[in-house]
C-alpha cells in the first residue's frame, strides 16, 4: 500500500453535513474513502482532457435486428476497429430489440470514432460510450 498523507480542510459546515449524507447513502466505510474517490475522479477527468490517452470502456447499443443491412453494417465496422475491440456480448432483448455491450481499449479518439460509426448507423436506437482512464493512468 503506498504512504498514505493527512491533510487538513476547512469547508462550510452544511456543505460538509450535505456530503456526510450522500457518502452515508453511497455506503461508504469513511469519509476518507469518499474523498480519495473523489480526488480519483478529478485526476480521471483531467486526464481525459488530453487526446492521446489511453481509455478501457464499454459501447451500448440497442438496435433492431429485422434490419439486415444494418447488421451487416455493424459487424463491418466492429472489424474494422478489432484492435480496440476487447469483446462483445449480444443480448436479445425481445422480438424486435438487442442489446449489444462491446468492451474497447485504446486512444480515446479512436474509441469516440468508433462510437460515433455506431451511433450514426441508420437503424440504431441507442448507441452510448462510457470510457474510464485505462488502470496505471490514475
Ligand atoms: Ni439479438
Amino acid at each position: 500500500m503506498p504512504p498514505l498523507a493527512r491533510f487538513g480542510v476547512s469547508i462550510e459546515k452544511s456543505l460538509l453535513e450535505q456530503f456526510d449524507a450522500i457518502i452515508r447513502d453511497r455506503h461508504y466505510p469513511t469519509r476518507s474513502k469518499a474523498i480519495e474517490d473523489h480526488i480519483r475522479q478529478i485526476i480521471a477527468e483531467n486526464e481525459f482532457s488530453k487526446d492521446t490517452n489511453e481509455a478501457i470502456g464499454t459501447i451500448d447499443v440497442v438496435y433492431d435486428h429485422h434490419k439486415w443491412e444494418l447488421l451487416n453494417h455493424l459487424t463491418n465496422i466492429q472489424h474494422d476497429f478489432q484492435e480496440v475491440i476487447l469483446s462483445s456480448q449480444h443480448i436479445h432483448l425481445d422480438h424486435h430489440n438487442c442489446f449489444e455491450i462491446v468492451v474497447v481499449k485504446g486512444g480515446k479518439n479512436k474509441l469516440e470514432k468508433l462510437a460515433n460509426m455506431i451511433k450514426s448507423t441508420k437503424g440504431v436506437k441507442h448507441c452510448s460510450l462510457q470510457l474510464l482512464a485505462a488502470p496505471g493512468k490514475v
